[in-house]
């Protein structure tokens, strides 16, 4: 279909700053799930090709490509892809992330839901291309309608010959299954997610030596990408890998999309060239700016679990460079460089209505819900964030209390078997850093050197304790 008939849904067209790759069929109109509806647009053709290049070619296409990961670390997946031993004779996996549970992500429901095909190609070729025969496609538990939709794709698949035995007369054999989760953030976690996967708790496992390439599912090499990742092999296969790596900015290629919420007047997904939009133009052209009357507070430009930005900072790069909040490019590196991380794409954008107490209070909620429990600092350390961070809100709080909840954060970081750890101690380090003296303000100084009542405390503010 030429690309001038395609349509939108009412208030869904792209934003002439976007760039669409992945999400080029999302609120399409008239575009289905079908596998109909993805051949006639050009679907599986890629797979075709594939199976006419040599396998290391495949791989070589997307380490020319520049790709890095689009679930949260941001690591090559060319790169991924050749460390399966060369010498391995275990069989190999591969893994689909569809757990989408980083707070602040919304994208891989997407897919999921209005374009599974195009994740069934990116995930055949990924598989053809790794030597991959079974691949699972983990899908979190709060995503029903996903699993049933990406189950039938994959049926149509099988009966249209692009899954199961010789699949297109290439001589290559695979299959693909959902699996569904129980519903924990702790899924998402690669480790976290092959344990689940195996029938297990979800206990990530300790990283070296379990790094799943090499000692993965049923200690096998496996290959573990997020949807979005995966995805885009397809267009990597279809421009090239040179090409593909033309867009976005050098070591930050390719298009990704940012989930955008909080108070700006369009939240919402955008796929954007890598670094060729600042987080002002984000706000203020894509999002069409803050809400009347209000001024930007802080940012989290990552999913819940990347540092917070202050509005008025400015950033001094080792390059030189002076940036404001608004003029730090969506990158990977100039994020980082900033203090924080481009991470999943989740951009959480608040104004000056927020109360930073209230936030780092429901971050802190958030992550002790979650901790898997086994290793002590998390375990502990983020239900003690948890309980400080709920005084503080309650007003039953000392000023020492932010002090403590710092201890606590720093004594988690680092000190964890995943990443979890900092996941949950980045945020309440960072809005310490950035709002401590808003947090102190919200604690009571005649409590200085007090012991507080916590029970009492939680109970008078009509909060639940864990
Ligand atoms: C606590 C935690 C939660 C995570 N959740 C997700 C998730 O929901 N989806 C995802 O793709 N990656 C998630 N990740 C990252 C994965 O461990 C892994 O790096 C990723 O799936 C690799 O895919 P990629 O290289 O394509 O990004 C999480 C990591 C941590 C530490
Ligand atoms: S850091 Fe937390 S989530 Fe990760 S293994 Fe340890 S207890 Fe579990």
């Amino acid at each position: 279909m030429m690309a001038s008939a395609i349509t939108y849904l009412p208030g869904k067209e792209p934003h002439v700053r976007e760039h669409r790759l992945i999400f080029k069929n999302i609120d399409r109109v008239g575009y289905d799930p079908s596998i109909e509806c993805y051949e006639q647009n050009g679907g599986y053709v890629q797979l075709k090709k594939a199976f006419t290049m040599a396998r290391a070619d495949i791989t070589n296409e997307v380490k020319k490509s520049g790709l890095r990961g689009r679930g949260g670390a941001g690591f090559p997946t060319g790169v991924k892809w050749g460390f399966i031993p060369p010498t391995n004779t275990k069989p190999v996996y591969i893994i689909c992330n569809a757990d989408e549970s980083e707070p602040g992500t919304f994208k891989d429901r997407y897919i999921l839901h209005q374009d599974p095909h195009q994740l069934l190609e990116g995930m055949i070729i990924a598989c053809f291309a790794v030597g991959a025969k079974l691949g699972y496609i983990y899908i979190r538990e709060e995503f029903p309608m996903a699993a049933i939709i990406v189950e039938k794709a994959i049926a149509e698949a099988h009966a249209k010959g692009y899954l199961g035995k010789n699949i297109q007369g290439s001589g290559f054999d695979c299959e693909l299954y959902v699996h569904r989760g129980a519903g924990a953030y702790i899924c998402g976690e690669e480790t976290g997610l092959i344990e689940s996967l195996e029938g297990k708790r979800p206990y990530p496992r300790i990283k070296p030596p379990y790094f799943p390439a090499a000692l993965g599912l049923y200690m096998c090499p496996t290959i573990v990408n997020n949807v979005e990742s995966l995805c885009h092999v397809k267009h990597i296969l279809e421009m090239g890998g040179e090409t593909y790596a033309k867009l976005g900015t050098p070591n930050n290629t390719g298009t990704r999309i940012l989930c955008v919420s909080g108070d700006v007047v369009n939240p919402g997904y955008f796929e954007v060239e890598v670094g060729k939009v600042t987080m002002g133009e984000v706000i203020d052209v894509l999002c069409g700016g803050l809400k009347p009357g209000r001024k930007l507070k802080a940012i989290i430009p990552g999913g819940s679990s990347a540092k917070v930005l202050r509005a008025d900072e400015v950033f001094k790069l080792k390059d030189g460079r002076e940036l404001t909040i608004m003029d730090i490019p969506m990158d990977f590196d100039t994020m980082a460089a900033c203090g924080s991380m481009a991470g999943s794409g989740g951009v959480i954008i608040m104004d000056d209505s927020r109360s930073m107490s209230w936030v780092i209070n429901n971050l802190n909620n958030f992550y002790a819900h979650e901790s898997c429990g086994q290793c002590t600092p998390c375990r502990e350390g983020s239900l003690w964030m948890k309980k400080i961070s709920d005084r503080i809100v309650a007003g039953t709080a000392s000023p020492d209390d932010v002090d403590t909840l710092e201890s606590v954060a720093n004594q988690i970081e680092g000190k964890t078997i995943c990443a979890f750890g900092e996941a949950c101690s980045w945020p309440t380090q960072s809005f310490i850093k950035k709002f401590g003296d808003e947090l102190k303000g919200d604690c009571k100084p005649e409590l200085a050197g007090k012991v507080v009542a916590e029970e009492g405390a939680i109970a008078a503010a009509g909060l639940v304790a864990v």
